[in-house]
């Protein structure tokens, strides 16, 4: 094309301080045409607003116009100007057009139209091309970034832990088997036909890997792919998600609390200054759609102002106890009570409880702390109460439950007696156990769920849609 660097639409204010022709590749998301003029809405994916391309009839073949449709790939050689239009600042006048490929508007599923979430789901092959799958992937890599951002100008080392793994982190069984045996036959002797020699399943958490990298190198943390295998259809669970795990040595509960507190609000500070263009294209289209929805269900507060109530807010902190008896105390609606009733001490919070506290009782993200340990993982420290661990859980509003973690077992025979009473076997976590016996400090650590983050900044109601493939119960295709 005799052109060397392909702009990109979001450096448009940079193309237009060339005083020649630039080159701009995209896909078509609209055309408009009358008789002398077409005008196409050009967008590549790295902003979510258009470039606008304006095509003098008379100085190009009708027939290659004809050819050009919403979803057509295309480049385009042509000036930047300053536009007439009160939608942009400037635009491109085409002075030639490459179709790179066509797409028929018969088939194309992609119109120019309003298309349901579910529908693009089915067609999560194209539905980057979409102005809110293309913000929502923009903010998902904002927050990546500042994630390991954050963790590296505190001195964090990233380390990787594994995706294979013959132990259950978190002791709740619901894990994905991996071998190469024939599963049409039985499995034989105990694994030891299998590639591994031994039981092998795709891991759920990174942290008993992290603990060890962190008892030894001090403040580390892990981001990786985490798999469950729970059958948990709902809107904020997946089968596959990803997950960061800082994991600090010297680090106490309140330690670990207050790390939370601040990454999480710079994490959603730095979308607010980031990513303005994405976030306000996504609180307009949530407004939209609470308009056609009954006054109840409409978000009280819009996209902006739930990212500021996280950054201006103290977290408020409580112990489980003590959310427990607001919790049995509290008139949550008009039937006064709660889908799962609260009732008995010990019992596990469910969303509904959680965002009862967030965004009805207190008004501000919650932290609770010092759970039952009946209801909690063999690794969390005990007590003195005999009854609770040091568990931290966060709270956000709409998505519940957004970190979980705790302080550490750090002592030995402590740690030994609580696995055995869960029945976890020391034969095969010896190596964790080791940790313990030489050179044991306190640690601490939590897991952020980066799709419940990502849900929580873009107001997505849906977790399946802030990942581009996702995989849930009976869903794994892409
Ligand atoms: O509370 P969880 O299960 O904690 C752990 O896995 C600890 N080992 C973390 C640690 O201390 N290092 O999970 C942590 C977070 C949850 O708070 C939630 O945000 C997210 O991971 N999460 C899920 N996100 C999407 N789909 C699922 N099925 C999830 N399960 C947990
Ligand atoms: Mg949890």
């Amino acid at each position: 094309m005799g052109i060397e660097k392909r702009y990109k639409v979001i450096d448009i204010v940079e193309a237009s301080k060339k005083s020649n022709d630039i080159l701009i590749s995209g896909w078509v998301r609209n055309k408009r045409q009358s008789k002398n003029v077409a005008f196409l809405s050009v967008n590549d994916g790295s902003t979510i607003k258009n470039l606008q391309v304006v095509i003098d009839l008379s100085k190009v073949e009708i027939d290659l116009i004809e050819k050009i449709n919403t979803g057509t790939s295309l480049s385009i050689i042509g000036k930047i100007v300053k536009s007439q239009g009160r939608d942009q600042s400037f635009e491109l006048i085409a002075h030639k057009i490459y179709i790179l490929g066509v797409a028929d508007p018969e088939s194309y599923p992609l119109q120019p139209k309003k298309h349901s979430f579910e529908f693009l789901r089915d067609i999560s092959h194209l539905r980057s091309r979409t102005n809110t799958f293309g913000a929502i992937f923009r903010i998902r890599h904002a927050i990546i970034y500042a994630i390991h951002n954050f963790f590296n100008s505190k001195g964090f080392l990233n380390i990787h832990t594994p995706i294979l793994t013959s132990s259950d982190a978190e002791g709740a069984g619901e894990m994905f088997k991996v071998t190469t045996l024939d599963i049409e036959k039985k499995i034989k002797n105990n694994y030891k036909d299998d590639f591994f020699g031994k039981e092998v399943n795709l891991t759920v958490s990174g942290q008993l890997n992290a603990e060890l990298a962190a008892l030894g190198l001090s403040e580390v943390y892990t981001f990786g792919p985490t798999f469950r295998a729970e059958n948990s259809n709902t809107s904020r669970h997946l089968a596959e998600f990803w997950m960061i795990e800082p994991e600090m040595a010297f680090y106490d509960i309140k330690d670990n609390m207050d790390l939370a507190e601040e990454m999480l609000k710079y994490l959603v500070k730095y979308t607010l200054d980031n990513c303005k263009d994405d976030l306000s294209f996504l609180e307009k289209a949530e407004g939209d759609r609470d308009k056609q929805k009954p006054m109840l269900e409409r978000q009280s507060l819009n996209l902006t102002e739930r990212l500021k109530f996280v950054c201006n807010n103290t977290f408020e902190r409580l112990k489980y106890s003590e959310a427990f008896e607001i919790l049995k105390n509290s008139k949550p609606n008009k039937k006064n009570k709660f889908d799962f009733p609260v009732n008995e001490w010990g019992i596990d919070f469910q969303s509904e409880h959680e965002r009862y506290l967030v965004e009805k009782h207190f008004k501000k993200p919650v932290i609770i702390v010092d759970y039952p340990k009946k209801i909690k993982a063999f690794y969390m420290r005990q007590n003195d109460d005999n009854k609770t661990v040091a568990a931290m859980d966060v709270l956000f509003p709409i998505v519940g439950e957004i970190i979980g973690g705790s302080q550490r077992e750090e002592r030995y025979d402590k740690l030994l007696s609580r696995m055995k009473e869960m029945n976890i076997s020391e034969k095969q976590l010896w190596w964790y156990l080791e940790t313990r016996k030489f050179g044991t400090v306190i640690h601490s650590g939590f897991g952020l769920g980066l799709e419940r983050l990502v849900q929580f900044v873009t107001g997505m109601t849906n977790i399946r849609d802030v990942i581009p493939f996702p995989r849930s119960p009976g869903n794994c295709k892409f």
